[in-house]
């Protein structure tokens, strides 16, 4: 079949026109998605064996400056019961998860104006000297580079920025007009400049997204060459703009999982929450398509209901840090095991 082809050659030249990703997007079935599927698992267990990395997701303020029309923390969402960690809040859950086994924290927040250089520099320092063994991941929006600069210095060695989408008017079209595509981007080769392990991605079935906006984000994908890639279903939240859309769907994600294992073979892949809400074996379906990351939450349980950025976003169960031995047993179904380590992405070459 010919899409088989398109794989073949996607396996091979880690490449496609877009022309191509949009045939494979649009032509796609289950036959050519199982195929799909057997050449990304066999790629993420090359370079990462049967190794699955945890982080530990601390949501440390869900206060954000921004409006954006699909995220149910928007600055115009009044419902939103809006909370802040404090440091010493912070540190305790990365105690809690030193003991569990995370050696990876990423603290996920808003656009926040309450947390400053010099705040969150302490936060970070303050992280960095209490476990030097870890990895800190931070994901709070766009900032200068100077600030981004500051950040590195002060510890963080990872950022996640996920892009949304690549096209400008699609981008538009998600997001209130003070943000742009083109700043977004920008951002991100900043980061990567200063040195950090970037992670970028993209929302599956956002509003009017077409097969060409896909194609486009998987254009800019290979062109920014990142060490992680983080998707995941867009999921309407029923006080935002988007409240009526439809949900993107597990298939797709699945099949664009796959699809970035093969382009870039190296890549850290989370099987993310929006899969695991959308399916409740979405994050081991996820696995099976290459995904080798997952991001357990690990933030005071009484806050994690303030963090919907979508409806029924899950935090309990595997998806609790907590719970670990669930989620263990999860990733052991799928033939895979919790890995106690940093885990750093391989792909760092500029050139591959
Ligand atoms: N559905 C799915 N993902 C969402 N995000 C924000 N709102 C939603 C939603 N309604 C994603 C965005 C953001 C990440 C932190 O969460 O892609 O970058």
């Amino acid at each position: 079949k010919s899409l088989n082809k398109l794989i073949d050659k996607l396996a091979c030249t880690h490449a496609l026109s877009k022309e191509e990703w949009v045939q494979l997007i649009q032509g796609r079935d289950s036959e050519v998605s199982e195929y799909l599927f057997s050449l990304a698992r066999r790629t993420r267990e090359k370079y990462y064996g049967d190794d699955v990395y945890i982080r530990g997701l601390i949501e440390f303020t869900n206060y954000c400056k921004n409006d954006c029309l699909y995220c149910g923390i928007r600055r115009s969402n009044t419902h939103v019961n809006r909370y802040r960690l404090t440091k010493e809040e912070i540190l305790s859950c990365c105690y809690a998860g030193y003991e569990l086994g995370f050696r990876t924290f990423v603290l996920q927040g808003g656009e926040d104006g309450y947390y400053t250089d010099p705040v969150l520099e302490d936060i970070v320092k303050s992280i960095h000297t209490s476990f030097p063994d870890c990895a800190i991941t931070l994901s709070v929006g766009e900032r200068s580079f100077e600030s981004y600069q500051r950040l590195f210095d002060a510890g963080a060695n990872r950022y996640l920025l996920r892009h949304e989408t690549y096209n400008a008017s699609h981008y538009a079209r998600l997001h209130p007009p003070s943000l742009s595509a083109a700043h977004r981007q920008q951002c991100l080769w900043n980061l990567k400049k200063i040195g950090y392990q970037a992670g970028t991605g993209f929302m599956v079935g956002s509003p009017y997204q077409t097969p060409e906006n896909l194609a486009e984000d998987m254009l800019f994908l290979k062109e920014l060459n990142p060490h992680m890639v983080g998707i995941g279903p867009f999921i309407p939240h029923h006080d935002t703009p988007f409240s009526g859309e439809r949900a993107g769907t597990l298939d797709l994600t699945l099949f664009l999982l796959a699809l970035i294992r093969l382009l870039l073979p190296k890549v850290l892949l989370p099987a993310t929450t929006a899969l695991g809400t959308i399916a409740p074996d979405g994050r081991e379906q996820g696995i099976l398509a290459g995904a080798n990351v997952v991001m357990p939450n690990l933030s005071p349980g009484n806050v994690r209901k303030d963090y919907a950025l979508y409806d029924n976003k899950i935090c309990t169960g595997a998806e609790a840090a907590e719970c670990i031995k669930d989620l263990e047993q999860r990733i052991h179904s799928v033939g895979c095991h919790i890995a106690v380590t940093r885990g750093d992405s391989l792909n760092t070459a500029e050139e591959t």
